[in-house]
């Protein structure tokens, strides 16, 4: 008798102890007293998070209509309006970072960090002429040699990281044939696979650079459906994806996933997560064909907003004489493209809403 109270105590103890650990972990949740509250959001990639840092005369970014929705004039973001780098700040409670090339003028808001994402960037050098995403990391790094940022405060401090694609486009343009350069991707040859396992590591070499930095939690997004971007699906009068495209995208998805598993278990931590920027584009690009339909849903996700009028000319695009080359929508919040590679604001708000999008980013708690 005595013996099955005790087992059965042990047996509530046991139960007990599994219930309070469940507690811990839904108190460690956003809003709770105890949970991590980041402060600072320090960002770093390319024209999804990028919120300014291109220079006006090299970006597309800097002419109309490019944030005719949000600020209401171009800014420097390469949509209507918002971008990945607002939602996620929204998200974490953060004021959005300053874009580094206002440090100076803004410089009130470094308390809330940095974005150091350039448009048309990658990890290794691509067409644009902007800072890869090491130089942007040794940005932060001379920020913290001249004190700006001290790495106790980079304790409260978050990375997100975008990688959308740039080092790819720059490899099929070296490497590619005419065939692969229209996205026909079997015939890019054999060193694709190859180039993308590079490109992974080398993200993963600057993920561990940012952590050792200090910064506490590293976000990295999973890398976009690439062959259902509007430059890809043109061929296809915008109604299905390049499967084929979608194939190198998975590679590099697969082995980002194995990457940041590594880090953690390299840090035993918990501090590299992955924004799953992948399947919350495919939630949002499936609506259509769902009988219940999930706002916001897009009528023809595929289509973009604004588009040039031939391959020649791109959204924003003028003749000599200033006459537009482009056709725009008459309403952006209609469509989920805005250019043939970036999201509407619209469109980030509904990826940002996507479960795979919110389960991602609990990740930081
Ligand atoms: C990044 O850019 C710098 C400066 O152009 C260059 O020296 C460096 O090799 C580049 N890094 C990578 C990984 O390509
Ligand atoms: C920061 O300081 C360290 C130590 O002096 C130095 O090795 C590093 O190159 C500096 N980084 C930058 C970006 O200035
Ligand atoms: C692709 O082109 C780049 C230069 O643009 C070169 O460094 C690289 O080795 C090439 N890769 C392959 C697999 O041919
Ligand atoms: C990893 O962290 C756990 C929990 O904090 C600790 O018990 C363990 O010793 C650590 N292992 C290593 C290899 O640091």
């Amino acid at each position: 008798m005595a013996t099955r109270n005790l087992l059965f105590s042990l047996f509530c103890f046991f139960l007990l102890c599994l219930f309070s650990g469940e507690q811990q972990v839904v108190e460690a949740t956003r809003g709770s007293p105890f949970a991590f509250k980041p402060k600072k959001l320090f960002v770093f990639g390319d024209s999804y998070a990028d919120t300014g840092n291109n220079r006006k005369a090299l970006a597309s970014s800097w002419k109309f209509p490019y944030g005719i929705t949000f600020p209401g004039k171009p800014a420097g973001r390469f949509s209507d309006g918002r971008v990945l780098t607002d939602f996620v700040a929204e998200y974490f409670g953060i004021k959005t970072p300053i874009p580094y090339r206002w440090r100076k003028e803004l410089s009130g808001r470094l308390k809330y960090g940095v974005n150091f994402a350039y448009g048309g960037t990658g990890v290794f050098q691509t067409l644009s002429p902007e800072p890869n995403m090491t130089v942007q990391i040794d940005f932060l790094e001379q920020l913290l040699n001249e004190s700006v940022y001290t790495k106790r405060g980079l304790k409260s401090a978050v990375a997100l990281v975008s990688l959308a694609g740039n080092d790819y486009n720059t490899y099929l343009f070296n490497n590619g044939t005419a065939a692969c350069l229209s996205n026909q991707y079997a015939s890019c040859g054999q060193g694709l696979p190859a180039f993308i396992a590079s490109v992974v590591g080398q993200l993963t070499v600057n993920l561990k650079r940012i952590h050792d930095l200090g910064v506490r939690k590293v976000a990295v997004t999973s890398l976009q459906p690439l062959g259902c971007l509007p430059r890809s699906t043109a061929q296809f009068s915008f109604q299905q994806c390049n499967g084929e495209e979608n194939n190198g995208v998975n590679l590099h998805n697969q082995l980002l996933a194995q990457a940041v598993n590594t880090l953690n278990k390299q840090t035993n931590s918990t501090s590299f997560f992955v924004v799953d920027v992948y399947n919350a584009f495919w939630t949002v690009i499936n609506r259509k064909n769902q009988a219940h339909q999930v706002s916001p849903s897009f009528e023809n996700p595929l289509k973009p907003c604004c588009v040039g009028v031939s391959a020649a000319f791109s959204c924003g695009s003028v003749d000599e004489k200033g006459v537009k080359q482009y056709t725009l929508c008459t309403n952006p919040k209609s469509t989920f493209f805005w250019d043939t590679f970036h999201p509407t604001q619209q469109g980030w708000a509904a990826v940002y809403s996507t479960e795979a999008l919110q389960n991602s980013l609990k990740q930081l708690y």
